[in-house]
């Protein structure tokens, strides 16, 4: 019996490495979307904070003021965020006389301007959200589809630094056609804005969105639970080969310190985004985070495997039921590996080196991300014993 489930294992693990194996490469399709994005923004997955998660509707240019604070004073800015992203619900209801979208005038009374200025004042970058469509998902406020060129101008005027571009009332006109219009807009507005697609991975945008934005949705909205997460991990890293430099597959903005999940179910979060090479947008209410959110969202080592200069996207190398090894390449030849336990009970999880891509007489020093410990010496293997819904997560160099 227990030869058999060795034997299925084995199997599985041979399987998913195949896959792994046949899909395109990172490098071509990399070097494709290079040619056609000119914007220069990118080149590492954005960081920063988005309103929605936490704050959904109820927004105003306070709480956005006093975020930008706790950015600076938390010393996150220092570590890398640095957009401050307004979502749905900043925008009056009706463009105003000559066609432009203004501030709600009762949630921001002073201004987008004034906002942006407020914002760069810091050190930050302003990110604005509005929708290829003719209304955005909240209705309140107007979409820019047929206005891109007008909308993309307003938002250099407010000196904006971030766009993302959502899809709801469409119209039924396919992607590609209206996020390209935006695309085109933005580069012609006089100001290196970054754009983000939103449309929810309806039209496989991996395949076509890296001339047109710097990162794309790759599927629906993420909840604040251990089963939303994780089913999104799981979509994203579909694309893995279509994530590079200056182009990003976004599985969708962080939960981290929002409540719904365990102190290791958003440690396990934060690493797979980080090594996802996923956008690292906080969502939660960095005013009053936790200490348990803090240390999660300002690990050094965690970032630094976000923002490596490789840009190759992390995946899942090996998977045994719930026990999973998710593997990237880094610069220096280095790996980052997660050993992810997604199952009930603790549990034992053994990464091999073939599975990652290195050789088996590789001796590698093993750098542990989350307790800041080097093991040396390590050849063959990595095993350890990761409790319930917790991940280990290290850095190999070869030595
Ligand atoms: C959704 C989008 C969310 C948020 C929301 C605002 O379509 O995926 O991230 O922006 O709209 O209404």
């Amino acid at each position: 019996m227990a030869g058999k489930v060795t034997f299925c294992a084995f199997v599985l693990v041979l399987l998913s490495t195949l896959a792994a194996a046949i899909r395109p490469s990172a490098r071509s399709s990399t070097v494709a979307r290079r040619a056609a994005l000119e914007n220069g923004l990118g080149r590492t997955p954005q960081m920063g904070w988005n309103s929605w998660n936490h704050f959904h509707r109820n927004i105003n240019e306070e709480i956005i003021r006093q975020i930008a604070d706790a950015m600076v004073d938390t010393g996150l800015a220092k570590l890398g965020y640095e957009y401050i992203n307004i979502d749905d619900y900043w925008a009056a209801y009706d463009r105003d006389s000559q066609g432009n979208l203004a501030g709600n005038a009762s949630t921001f009374p002073s201004g987008v301007t004034a906002l942006a200025d407020y914002v760069h004042g810091k050190g930050l970058k302003l990110g604005i959200y509005s929708d290829a469509g003719t209304r955005t998902c909240g209705k309140l406020m107007p979409g820019s589809l047929g206005y891109e060129d007008q909308d993309a101008k307003t938002f250099a005027s407010w000196g904006i630094d971030y766009l993302k571009y959502d899809n709801c009332n469409n119209q039924g006109i396919s992607p590609q056609p209206r996020y390209d219009a935006m695309s085109k807009a933005l580069l012609n507005s006089g100001r290196n804005i970054f754009f983000s697609l939103c449309e929810w991975g309806v039209d496989d945008p991996a395949t076509w969105a890296g001339g047109v934005g710097n990162s794309w949705r790759t599927t629906g909205d993420i909840k604040d639970t251990w089963a939303s997460m994780t089913a999104i991990a799981d979509k994203n890293d579909k694309w893995a080969s279509y994530a590079g430099p200056g182009g990003w597959n976004d599985p969708d903005m962080l939960e981290v310190g929002n409540g719904g999940m365990t102190t290791e179910e958003y440690r396990s979060h934060f690493s797979l985004w980080a090594l996802m090479k996923a956008p690292l947008l906080i969502g939660c209410d960095i005013r009053s985070m936790s200490n348990e959110t803090k240390e999660i969202l300002s690990n050094q080592n965690v970032i630094a495997v976000n923002q490596d200069g490789l840009g190759v996207q992390g995946h899942k190398v090996q998977q045994d039921g719930d026990q999973e090894v998710w593997a990237g390449p880094l610069t220096g030849g280095r790996f980052a590996v997660v050993l992810w336990n997604r199952g009930s009970a603790q549990a034992s999880i053994t990464a091999s080196w073939w599975s990652i891509g290195l050789n088996a007489s590789t001796v590698v020093d093993a750098h542990v991300l989350w307790t800041d410990e080097i093991t040396s010496a390590v050849q063959g293997e990595l095993e350890e014993t990761v409790d319930s819904h917790a991940c280990k997560m290290y850095v190999l160099t070869p030595k």
